[in-house]
């Protein structure tokens, strides 16, 4: 899925590995930072604010404002501090909870 986005990607050519956003499937770049790799797909929201639903996505890109959470790997995770890695499923957090403010 490649859409429209602000967000680039320096090398284009690097290999690709499938992953899972929302059961939606991705190639991004192997061992790439997920946040970047997923706002360069044109990912633009990683999850819902689960008192208010307001979307919400990476910031700082260095793992203090919290706003890149994503649900991987058995957890709740920064997706700015992980890289891409083949066959990842990555979900929005907190969807249960963010009712029908789904962008
Ligand atoms: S973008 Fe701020 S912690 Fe990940």
């Amino acid at each position: 899925m490649k859409t429209d986005s602000a967000f680039l990607e320096l090398q284009d050519n690097a290999p690709r590995v499938r992953v899972w956003f929302d059961g939606q499937p991705l190639d991004l770049p192997a061992g790439a930072n997920l946040a970047a790799a997923l706002l360069a797909a044109g990912v633009r929201v990683f999850r819902h604010t689960p008192v208010s639903g307001a979307p919400r996505a990476p910031f700082c890109m260095m793992g203090a404002c919290f706003e890149c959470l994503v649900e991987t790997g058995g957890g709740v995770r920064q997706a700015c501090m992980l890289e891409v890695e083949e066959g990842m499923k990555i979900s929005r957090p907190h969807e249960a909870e963010a009712g029908d403010a789904t962008l």
